[in-house]
């Protein structure tokens, strides 16, 4: 079952989502239980960014048929504060750490790179790439020139694997992957949100404190299904497949798509445990398929 995956070894194919399991708190409440059964085979960070965020106004979040928009706007300690607190805390699991980072330049991507490529703690950085940047005024991830430069900047500062997190608001997201994997990228993942809305049902105004959010959950499986799959065609570096996620046989699906590893996101919040049954469900249907 072990799942190789630029240069690691993980023991299955089921990883989290960024943003979306908060293993700092889950092991203060379930202690080391969590650290003997974790669900995961590797650890993705919920994003740090260079300077601390205080994340966007409540509310932020609504429910929407089959999936949640949010509006969370990446509330973080920043760099030297995850490096401080977050860091030591997420080296004791039992998995390797893949630590996501975003910027709103190529100089500020560039600095988190080389701080936390500098860490040994770390096996692999997520860059974010969902967020625009302030000099261009392009979002990064929705422009293949765009990540191509960004590529350029950061890939010399590390020897470790660099995963580029795609957008799905992308005109071209096979092209996006493209200029990812021929700048350096290790690995591509996606689908990151999609854009979406909620309005106040009295007001008619927007319901979430940031105005618009992201979609996530059941309801955009399809959307990362066929995504994923186009970028798995154009690329040759491995594809990490996430987007409404919930059973071990979505698992087996994202990856007859052509992921190599598969994350869980949204279906976390909905089930705590998901990450445990989801993986030891693929776990057993894997089996099944062998026997
Ligand atoms: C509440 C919430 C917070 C998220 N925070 C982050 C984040 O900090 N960084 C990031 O790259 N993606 C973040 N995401 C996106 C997820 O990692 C994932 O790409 C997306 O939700 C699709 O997977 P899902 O449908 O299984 O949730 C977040 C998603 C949700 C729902």
């Amino acid at each position: 079952m072990t799942v190789a995956f630029c240069g690691l070894e993980l023991e299955h194919p089921v990883i989290n989502a960024s943003g979306t399991f908060d293993a700092i708190a889950a092991r203060r409440v379930f202690g080391d239980e969590l650290i003997a059964r974790f669900p995961f085979a590797a650890f993705v960070s919920k994003t740090i960014t260079l300077a601390p965020r205080r994340g966007n106004p409540p509310p932020r979040l609504w429910e929407t048929p089959a999936g949640l928009i949010n509006s969370i706007g990446l509330p973080n300690r920043g760099l030297d504060g995850y490096l401080a607190h977050d860091l030591p805390e997420l080296a004791r699991l039992p998995v390797p750490l893949i630590v996501n980072v975003m910027g709103f330049s190529r100089d500020e991507l560039a600095e988190l790179v080389q701080a936390v490529g500098a860490r040994s703690e770390v096996a692999a950085l997520e860059l974010n790439v969902s967020c625009p940047n302030v000099k261009t005024g392009m979002v990064m991830g929705s422009d293949p020139r765009e990540v191509a430069a960004l590529m350029a900047r950061v890939r010399p500062l590390t020897s470790k694997p660099l995963i580029v997190k795609l957008t799905p608001n992308a005109s071209d997201v096979p092209a996006v992957a493209q200029a990812a994997a021929g700048t350096g990228a290790d690995a591509v993942s996606l689908i990151n949100t999609l854009r979406g809305m909620a309005l106040h049902p009295q007001t008619g105004r927007p319901w979430l404190g940031g105005g618009s959010g992201g979609v996530s959950g059941p309801a955009v499986r399809a959307v990362a299904l066929a995504q994923i799959n186009a970028v798995a065609d154009a690329v040759a570096i491995p594809v990490v497949g996430m987007g409404g996620v919930q059973t071990g046989g979505h698992v087996r699906e994202f990856l007859a798509a052509g992921a190599t590893l598969v994350a869980v996101g949204t279906e976390s919040f909905r089930d705590p445990a998901a990450g445990e049954r989801i993986s030891s469900e693929f776990v057993g249907l894997t089996a099944t398929a062998v026997a």
